[in-house]
């Protein structure tokens, strides 16, 4: 498939070549600031997409500008597929080109007939919360606490590792529209102003907790979070810190309770304010019938 954006010109297509799949670890590098001992080695690399793991690139002539790495899984005892890792080099970002990637990792699955796709993402993040939730139309009931352990060598995972599993309906309504680029959310947005968040970002930056039982009482539940925690980080790590307990506790105290995150919407209170999820009462596999379900879960 030739992507014929102004320039450069990317191509998404399989990592087929040894050449195509040496590129990954260089990518890794720039995006996460790895450590060699981290990066994926060359022996799993070429063992996986043996296997029938997807390797999907997007080049710029031969080089590599971004890649999705995507293995084969169990979601509730069902074949699914768990993509492990998305990059995109700085340069080649707000281009498309990571939704242009999923686009390609469902192609592939559904070409295999496999229907949902998960994933894990810093929940803190909200460049990620906006692409996930809102561009490709995810769902989540599950919060891993320091899922990669309680740092790595990756620069974004300074503020421990805790992930939002998401899954990814791939043939749900939801989710082609969202791919049509149909953004269904006004009912959502409308009360976001009328709703008191679990975790409010307040004037100064922190983060402000409210009442738990309150919360926990009504249909919809909001969590903020800073609009560029990247910034947060480097400038005040205690304060991060602070962001990631507190997210962790709403998070976790919500999930527990029976909610399930449905949305992000980026913006509430104007371009410079925070993010802010919405969380829904009720049982996922409802909410998204297409989910898979099932006795046997694998995680
Ligand atoms: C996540 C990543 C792959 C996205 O790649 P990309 O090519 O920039 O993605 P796209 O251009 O398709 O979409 C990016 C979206 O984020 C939006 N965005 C950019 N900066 C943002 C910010 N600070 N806050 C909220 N949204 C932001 C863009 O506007 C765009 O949304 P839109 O099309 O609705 O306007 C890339 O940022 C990356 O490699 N990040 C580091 C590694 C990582 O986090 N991997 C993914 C884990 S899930």
């Amino acid at each position: 498939m030739l992507e014929a954006k102004s320039k450069p010109v990317i191509l998404i297509r399989d990592l087929d070549s040894f050449e195509d799949l040496s590129q990954v670890g260089a990518v890794e590098k720039e995006v996460w600031g790895l450590a060699d001992h981290d990066v994926i080695p060359m022996t799993i690399t070429i063992a996986t997409k043996a296997a029938g793991s997807i390797w999907l690139g997007a080049f710029d002539g031969a080089k590599l500008a971004g890649f999705a790495f995507a293995f084969p899984g169990l979601e509730h005892g069902q074949l699914m597929l768990h993509s492990h890792m998305l990059a995109v080099r700085d340069a080649y970002r707000d281009s498309d080109l990571g939704f242009k990637l999923k686009l390609g990792q469902r192609e592939r699955a559904l070409a295999l007939r496999i229907q949902e796709m998960t994933w894990t993402f810093d929940p803190l993040q909200s460049k990620n919360a906006h692409f996930n939730f809102a561009k490709l139309g995810v769902v989540s009931d599950t919060y891993k606490i320091d899922f990669y352990g309680p740092e790595t060598s990756s620069v974004l995972h300074r503020n421990s590792t805790d992930r939002l599993w998401v899954r990814w309906a791939m043939t749900s309504r939801r989710v082609q529209q969202r791919l049509q680029g149909k953004d269904q959310r006004s009912e959502i947005m409308d009360t976001l102003s009328r709703l008191t968040p679990l975790i409010r970002f307040n004037g100064d930056g922190k983060p402000v907790k409210t009442d738990l039982e309150t919360a926990l009482g009504r249909q919809r539940i909001a969590i903020e979070i800073p609009s560029d925690i990247a910034t947060v980080e480097q400038k005040d790590l205690a304060l991060a810190r602070e962001w990631r307990l507190a997210t962790r506790w709403a998070f976790t105290e919500a999930l527990k309770a029976g909610f399930f995150v449905a949305e992000f919407c980026r913006t509430v209170r104007g371009q410079q304010g925070p993010g802010t999820y919405v969380l829904e009462k009720g049982a996922l596999e409802e909410y998204m019938p297409e989910l898979a379900r099932g006795a046997i879960d694998a995680r």
